[in-house]
């Protein structure tokens, strides 16, 4: 591929020094040196006679120091695997345990795509997709991510599936999780205001030993009184939003846990088809701080901090 683009590029009376290639799971990302006569603009101007006369697929032109980058779609994308994944991940385990959620790798450098509910990122995740998207699957891997870098003791994983635990029986085993698979409205408020409690419990904790989180508190006290990371998962809520009284409870419960739950090492995440108004009223949503979109059918509702997921 980087032979027939260097020429196609050529043919195109635009100069073609390879620097360097990497190959992604979608594409192959071809490095050129910059000049006059390579820019960014340049290739982008040419890409529809990239892909009609030379069967080049470009899906993206990006500058680098010194460089262009373009980014070819390969014949056939690779499926990668949660083992090749997990191969190459080796997450910082601290007293607080593991936090990083691994899913997948990124498109630009073919690197490991993270994010750390714990520090980095927003404390809550939002996973949106039209249905076949992969949000279950990628749900699932989030789950046995957590599982595998940290003792039951560490994570604690509060699952919540309308769909009856259909995408989930295999999980069921779970030393991790918290009270087998939650698939009743009732139980799921249940859980998430003992969840509020249980946070006000860890700030008056926090309080007393002069912590200002769960990681200071687990590094001050003994192996035995660590605190756990509190995981909730909830497939499908938008389902479950068409019911009033569910709505209510689940945007005040989500409310209170708000900012104040990253210290209290509590995070949620919270996947759904269509994150409409009607069904994620905007309180809700702006709690969900990280987003990890898979294929919608519309663009409109993820204009602010999109980050893109491959599947
Ligand atoms: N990361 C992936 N790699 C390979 N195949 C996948 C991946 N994600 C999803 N799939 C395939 O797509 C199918 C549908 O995925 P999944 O059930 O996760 O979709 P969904 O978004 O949860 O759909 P729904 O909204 O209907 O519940 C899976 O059964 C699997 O075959
Ligand atoms: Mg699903």
């Amino acid at each position: 591929m980087a032979t027939a683009a260097r020429s196609a590029l050529q043919q195109l009376s635009l100069q073609a020094k390879p620097v360097g290639q990497t190959l992604t799971p979608n594409s192959a990302i071809l490095r050129f040196a910059g000049s006059a006569n390579l820019t960014v603009d340049q290739v982008n101007r040419k890409r529809s006679e990239l892909l009609t006369t030379f069967g080049l697929n470009v899906i993206s032109v990006r500058p680098e120091p010194g460089v262009v980058a373009i980014a070819i779609a390969r014949p056939k994308r690779r499926l990668v695997t949660i083992e090749q994944v997990w191969d190459r991940w080796s997450p910082q385990a601290t007293e607080a345990a593991n936090q990083d959620v691994v899913i997948g790798l990124k498109e630009d450098d073919n690197s490991l795509l993270t994010f750390s509910p714990g520090n980095l990122h927003a404390p809550h995740t939002l996973i949106a997709g039209s249905t076949g998207s992969g949000k279950s699957v990628l749900m699932q891997s989030i789950l046995l991510g957590l599982a595998v870098t940290n003792s039951p003791e560490q994570a604690r994983i509060i699952l919540i599936d309308p769909k009856q635990g259909v995408d989930y029986f295999a999980f069921d085993a779970l030393p991790h999780l918290d009270g087998g698979v939650v698939d009743t409205q009732d139980a799921a408020v249940e859980r998430l205001e003992w969840l509020v409690a249980e946070m006000e419990r860890r700030y008056r904790l926090f309080r007393e030993h002069r912590a200002n989180g769960v990681g200071t508190y687990n590094a001050k006290v003994s192996p035995a009184h660590r605190l756990a990371t509190y995981w909730v998962i909830h497939d499908e809520f938008a389902d479950w939003m068409l019911t009033d009284e569910y709505k209510a409870a689940v945007t005040s419960t989500v409310g209170r846990l708000g900012v104040k739950a990253r210290a209290a090492g509590i995070h949620l995440i919270f996947a759904a088809q269509r994150p409409e108004a009607n069904v994620m009223p905007m309180q809700l949503r702006s709690q969900l701080g990280n987003r990890l979109i898979l294929r919608v059918d519309s663009g409109r509702h993820f204009r602010d901090r999109t980050r893109r997921a491959g599947r």
